[in-house]
This record gives structure tokens, C-alpha cells and sequence, in this order.
């Protein structure tokens, strides 16, 4: 009897889970957008990674857990009692000396915003008094979790943290593929795609200043085998970061792959004073079904949604000085090259190095960063006369700056050779220019002083409205005559922290103002500085065949209105090699357009091409700007040809962009099989960009199903060597 009782209790108690399934009080699931995350946090108990993936619910996660599918490991793994083989998140020394930790789940609080949902889960070590919050947070409006956690020492002395990894994911295992970037100066984001073998993956960097020019702080997983760029599930990871970096993936353990991603912990052992914090870096994660392109769509709309500054505005159409004229820059040269720039369509002025310094003038690499007065010579009447100019050719006027670092030949470093960063008992090495230093932003005076800089060129020249922020120095001298000696090992932190709080800083105080993050070309692609940063310099090589390279491999984690790419001379500068000027428009055309040359070179007939493209560019610009990229073709794919796309959210248009990039007699060229459109809906082609006396191709308003554009593909006739073509599509509406 009592048996039957308890039977019908249970059922009862079944039943009622079935209908209204809930939480089992230790597990917990964040959500955002389509993707959620969940972890068990028990009372008491170890904090377990149990699922990342597409939206679960209660229901689902019980689901999940009855099909063995959760994984269930150690969320944050931390080096201690029991130690494996396998790879941890967390190294801390007590002050005691115990190299130890053993974090159990002490508190969970969820909290809501309009914009997120935040899970913080609260360990504890079980016996020092040292806390680990590990945070979660949900965006709503976006496919993103971003996670990070705070240590804090409540012990009675210092403890020194040895590592401290953002996060920690597992992906089980399979034939998971792997995606990941590598470079160089003027050949940044090359991509290496390769299968996850046994052992563990590394991706490193130690530039110190900069962090994207030989390796960048993304990756993307394909889970279902070889990476497809719109099928398959794909997870993405970027650590929000300007400094060295370590993303493991360890593959030695039996069923899963665990993937840890922080600040790279060599040469940082970080200290933390009793009753003080430790904050870690973001890591965004993101998961699609739909390949590469789902997963980068993902991170474009959480970058634009804050994560880059005004990430839904499209960006003006500039001339830079750069290649043009190089350091050669005085006031009646800039002003030929703002009226050529309007002449052509152009919006923006932007004078890049060479304006500056007075006792020691600019006029090659070896001086005067640090002294941020017009050169008398060059410039007479300052920058005022500069602004005048923009105003009278109605365009907008920008400089180029460099905060973080002097000259060994400047005034700056005369009066304050202390602010120069320098290992003690040591030489100094320069860098560029044989001369070059990195200033100390660990020293808040130097921080005080960079801000200065900015702050005074931007309030006292209001026509100013661009900034490039050029950072040309690696972080050779390892020492700080401003941090004390028991705190050496923080520079490589330090640094960072002392640059976002500036770049913060100059945010808040200059809003408007478009900020360019250039690291000596792609060096400062990062989401760790792009929230306030406007766009990105993506490479010093503006050769227009590599360029389809490099910003292929960009645009896996970031948006095309953040890619700053400029036309520049038909004998490139970086390669030499000679390309047709429509070819060099169409290819940057794709991002944030822009030219870097010298227009008094440029014939008569180019400057007409010119100022068409730039008008047509006006007319797609917004759909290039902020619509969703689909990349068709990848110029990795050996086929000879490159395609990408954009596509807007009502699927009524879109931009599609071919590039042929080798040429051969009997050359098989694929068919440009679309994505991203509505295959119910019929698109009209319409060819842009065409040279003067050119007639458009066999599909000019020519009109095809979004289903056949998809699966079958649309012939596009690409006959010369470098040619190109750019087509509007727009869905042919019904007319009654
Ligand atoms: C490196 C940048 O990437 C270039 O575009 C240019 O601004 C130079 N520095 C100027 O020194």
C-alpha cells in the first residue's frame, strides 16, 4: 500500500515536471538570441560546462541530459587537488606559498537588463579566502554570450596569479576542424584551416602593444567536418583584448576538445593585494547552423550593437595622404589633395604622418613623436588653415596621431626619459626608425599626458573629426620606471588596462569624433579597444589581389563598415604589382572605401572612373555598410575566382562582388552560386562600376529566381586577367 502511495507520488511529481519542466535548481541556462549556454552550479559543488549550442530550454536541457549529451566538466578548471593532464584556466599561488586551489559553487545570482542576461555563479576556494566569480552574459539582440570572470583575494597577504584564462569551452570531439589566423607586417590574417589532432593547439602572441599582426585573438570551429562557409555547426570565439594572448584547444582527453582562451600568462604573473580584484577580458562565443558565414554574421551584429563605436553608421569616403605623399607634407600639398578628393566625390581628408614637430621635424621615421605642434616649415599657419581648406572644398578633415610613443630624438623624451619604457640595468632597443620607444601607460601621468595630446588637437582644431591612431612599436623594453619593483610582471597588463582607460577617456570626451585603431597596418584588430574605436586599419598592403586575402580573413569576426580599405597606385608600393583601377575599386569597395594615393598622378580618364565608382559606392553604400555577408567564393579555395555578398535583412537586395584572380586558356571557372537570398523571390541584375565606353555584361536586367541564383549558380563572365564586376540585385516586384 505504502509502495502504491509513493508510486503515485512519483508519478504525480513526473507528470508534473513533464508538463512544466523547470531548472533542477543547480542548472543553469543563459540565452541570446537563438544560442544558449548552461552550466550546473550546485551548492557547495564544482561548477560543470554542460551545453553551448542552439537555444535550449528546461525542457531541453533535460532532454539533452536523457540523449548523454551534456558534457560535464569543470566550467572554470583551476590548477589544485586532483591534478590531470589536461590544461587549466586558473594558477594562483596563496600567500602562503600552497600553489593550489579547490573553488566550490558559494553563491549564483542572475540578473536582467533590456539589452542582457548576466549569470554570475560565485566559487569559493574551500579553504582560503579567495573567490572566483565566473560571469555569463546573454545579449539578447545579438548571437553572442560573452564570459570572464573576477578574482578576488579576501586572504590576509598577496597572492600572485599565474594564469587567468577568460573562459573555457568543450566541443566534443569528432572531426572538429579548426580555423585560425596568422601574418605578418603587409600580410596579416592569412588563413589556416586544419583538422583538431591529438595534442594541444596553441595560438599565441607576445607583440605586446599590438596583438593582430602575426596571429589574431579569434577562432572559429567547425564541427561537422572540412569548414563550410553556409552549412554546418560552427562555434566562434573572440577574446576581447589589445595585449598578448594564449588560445589553447586541447585535444589529449578522451571525448571532448576543451578550448581556453585568456590573457597569455608569460612574463605576467600578476599580483593581487588583499581586499583588491582581477578582472579577465571577454570571451564572446557564438554558435550558427549555417557554416562560417552564420557564425560571422553573428559577431557582426554584436560588434555593431557596441562592440565597435557606432556600429550601425556608414562611414565617409576618405583620401589619406600615406602613400601619396609619405612624409613630404605641407600645407599647399594637402590642400591639392583635398580639392582632388572632393572633385572626385570624396568626404574626408585624412593628413597622415609628417606634420609634426618643431624643434625636431618629421621628415622620416627617426624623430619627433610625442611632439604634437604643427612643423612651422612645412605647415606655417598650423592646422587652422587646414581646416579652412576642408571647409571651403566641403569635406571633412582628420590627422594622424601616435599617443603611445616617442622618438630617443624628440623633445618629449628629453624632458621625460623616465616616461619611456625601459628594463632596468639594461640598453635600450628602439624600434622603428632605429629610434622608436613605447611610452609607459602603466604610469597614469602618461596616461594624463597622452590624453592631453588628443584632447587639446581636438579641442582647439574643431574641424578635426577623424583621428588615426597609429601604433608602429612592439613592447621590446620589458621595465617600468613607474611601476615598483614587485609589480614588473604587470606591464604587459598594465600597458592595456592604461590604454583602454585612455581610449575610454578620449571617447568621453570627443564622442563625434571617427577613431581609427591602426597598429603599423592590421596590428590592432581587436574587440579588446574597437568599442571605441570607429574602424580598423586592416593591412599597410594595399595591394588589391592580397588585399581579397587578408579582408577575406578579417571578415570572419568583423563587420565591413570597420574595415578601412583604400585604392591606391596602379604600381603598388607593397608587391609592385600593376592592377586595372576598376579592379582595385571593387575589391575595396567591399568595406569601408577609401583612396591612398596621389591624385596628381592620376590621369585624367582614372579620376573620371574614379568619381563614378565613389558615386555608385554612395548608392550601395549602406547595403555594404551594415548588410549581412555572405562570402561565396574564397580566394583559399584555389579556384581562380573570388566572390562575397551583401545581402539586407528584407532579402529585397543585395551586392554581389566577382574577382577573377588567375587566368589561364581553358581555365574552369565555377558557377557563383549565391546565399543569403529569398529563393521565392526574382532579382534583377544590374552591373556597377563599368569604365566609360564599357558595356555591361550578358546579365545586365536579366532576371533570376533567389532558389535557381542559390542552387544552380549564375554564369558571370570574367575574361581578362583581373577582371571584376559588381552587381546590384533587387527583387523584381509585381506590378498589378
Ligand atoms: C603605419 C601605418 O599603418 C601607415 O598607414 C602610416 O600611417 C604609417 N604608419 C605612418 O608612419
Amino acid at each position: 500500500m505504502l509502495m502504491k502511495i509513493l508510486n503515485k507520488i512519483i508519478t504525480a511529481v513526473c507528470l508534473m515536471a513533464a508538463s512544466v519542466p523547470v531548472l533542477s535548481g543547480k542548472d543553469y541556462i543563459v540565452n541570446a538570441g537563438s544560442i544558449s549556454l548552461a552550466v550546473a552550479a550546485p551548492e557547495g559543488g564544482k561548477l560543470d560546462f554542460l551545453y553551448f549550442g542552439p537555444s535550449v530550454d528546461a525542457d531541453g536541457l533535460i532532454q539533452l541530459r536523457q540523449a548523454g549529451a551534456v558534457i560535464g566538466k569543470e566550467a572554470y578548471p583551476e590548477f589544485g587537488v586532483n591534478i590531470t593532464s589536461a590544461i587549466k584556466a586558473l594558477q594562483v599561488c596563496h600567500h602562503d606559498g600552497n600553489m593550489t586551489t579547490d573553488l566550490t559553487v558559494d553563491t549564483v545570482t542572475e540578473s536582467e537588463t533590456d539589452t542582457y542576461s548576466l549569470l554570475r555563479i560565485r566559487l569559493k576556494d574551500k579553504f582560503y579566502k579567495f573567490y572566483v566569480d565566473v560571469f555569463y552574459k546573454g545579449w539578447k539582440n545579438s548571437d553572442v554570450i560573452e564570459t570572464w570572470t573576477v578574482l578576488e583575494n579576501r586572504e590576509k597577504k598577496a597572492v600572485t596569479v599565474n594564469r587567468f584564462d577568460s573562459g573555457c569551452i568543450y566541443l566534443r570531439s569528432g572531426d572538429v576542424w579548426v580555423s585560425h589566423f596568422s601574418g605578418n607586417w603587409a600580410a596579416e590574417t592569412s588563413l589556416t584551416e586544419e583538422p583538431l589532432e591529438p595534442g594541444i593547439l596553441v595560438v599565441k602572441n607576445m607583440e605586446g602593444a599590438r596583438n593582430a599582426q602575426h596571429s589574431h585573438a579569434e577562432m572559429m570551429f567547425s564541427l561537422d567536418g572540412k569548414p563550410e562557409e553556409n552549412h554546418g555547426r560552427t562555434i566562434g570565439a573572440a577574446l576581447c583584448w589589445s595585449g598578448n594572448y594564449e588560445l589553447r584547444v586541447d585535444t589529449s582527453g578522451e571525448r571532448d576538445h576543451v578550448f581556453m582562451a585568456g590573457i597569455c600568462p608569460d612574463a605576467s604573473q600578476y599580483v593581487i593585494d588583499p581586499g583588491k580584484t582581477f578582472e579577465t577580458p571577454a570571451l564572446a562565443i557564438s554558435y550558427s547552423g549555417e557554416g562560417l558565414g552564420g557564425v560571422s554574421r553573428n559577431f557582426h551584429r554584436w560588434a555593431r550593437n557596441g562592440k565597435i563605436h557606432n556600429g550601425w553608421a556608414v562611414r565617409d569616403i576618405l583620401l589619406n595622404s600615406w602613400e601619396g605623399v609619405y612624409f613630404n607634407v605641407n600645407e599647399q600639398g594637402m590642400e591639392q589633395m583635398m580639392s582632388d578628393i572632393a572633385s572626385m566625390g570624396g568626404e574626408l581628408f585624412v593628413m597622415d604622418d609628417g606634420w609634426f614637430g618643431e624643434k625636431y621635424p618629421r621628415n622620416n621615421d627617426t624623430s619627433s613623436l610625442g611632439d604634437w605642434k604643427a612643423d612651422p616649415v612645412k605647415l606655417p599657419g598650423g592646422l587652422k588653415p587646414l581646416e579652412d581648406a576642408a571647409r571651403k572644398y566641403g569635406i571633412k578633415f582628420g590627422i594622424w596621431v601616435e599617443p603611445e610613443s616617442t622618438n630617443s630624438v624628440s623633445e618629449l623624451f628629453e624632458e621625460h626619459p623616465d616616461w619611456a619604457l625601459q628594463a632596468r640595468n639594461r640598453d635600450l632597443v628602439y624600434g622603428r626608425g632605429g629610434t622608436q620607444l613605447l611610452l609607459d601607460l602603466c604610469n597614469p601621468e602618461v596616461q594624463d599626458y597622452a590624453f592631453e595630446v588628443m584632447d587639446t588637437l581636438l579641442t582647439r582644431y574643431p574641424g578635426i573629426s577623424y583621428i588615426k591612431w597609429d601604433a608602429n612599436a612592439s613592447l621590446l623594453n620589458y621595465g617600468s620606471a613607474w611601476l615598483p619593483d614587485d609589480r614588473q610582471s604587470h606591464i604587459y597588463i598594465d600597458y592595456h588596462r592604461g590604454l583602454e582607460k585612455l581610449a575610454k577617456r578620449i571617447r568621453e570626451a570627443h564622442p563625434d569624433v571617427v577613431m581609427q585603431a591602426c597598429g603599423g597596418g592590421g596590428g590592432r584588430v581587436n574587440y579588446g579597444i574597437m568599442p571605441e574605436f570607429d574602424e580598423f586599419w586592416v593591412s599597410d598592403n594595399t595591394d588589391a589581389l592580397q588585399r581579397l586575402f587578408i579582408q577575406w580573413g578579417t571578415s570572419y569576426f568583423y563587420p565591413s563598415n570597420a574595415m578601412a580599405q583604400h585604392v591606391s597606385a596602379d604600381r603598388n608600393h607593397q608587391t609592385g604589382r600593376v592592377l586595372p583601377l576598376k579592379f582595385r575599386f571593387d575589391v575595396a569597395m567591399t568595406g569601408r572605401l577609401g583612396m591612398e594615393i596621389q591624385p596628381m598622378d592620376m590621369s585624367d580618364k582614372d579620376k573620371q572612373f574614379a568619381a563614378k565608382a565613389i558615386a555608385q559606392y554612395k548608392e550601395i553604400r549602406p547595403l555594404v555598410q551594415t548588410g549581412n555577408l555572405y562570402r561565396l567564393i574564397s580566394p583559399y579555395d584555389g579556384k581562380g575566382v573570388v566572390s562575397l555578398s551583401y545581402v539586407d535583412d528584407s532579402k529585397d537586395n543585395a551586392i554581389l562582388f566577382a574577382y577573377k584572380i588567375s587566368h589561364y586558356v581553358y581555365q574552369p571557372i565555377p558557377r557563383f552560386r549565391l546565399a543569403g537570398l529569398d529563393p521565392g523571390k526574382t532579382y534583377r541584375f544590374h552591373e556597377l562600376t563599368l569604365p566609360d565606353g564599357t558595356e555591361p555584361c550578358s546579365l545586365e536586367g536579366k532576371t533570376v529566381s533567389g532558389r535557381i541564383l542559390m542552387d544552380t549558380g549564375v554564369e558571370i563572365p570574367l575574361e581578362t586577367e583581373y577582371a571584376s564586376r559588381v552587381f546590384v540585385l533587387s527583387e523584381v516586384k509585381e506590378t498589378l
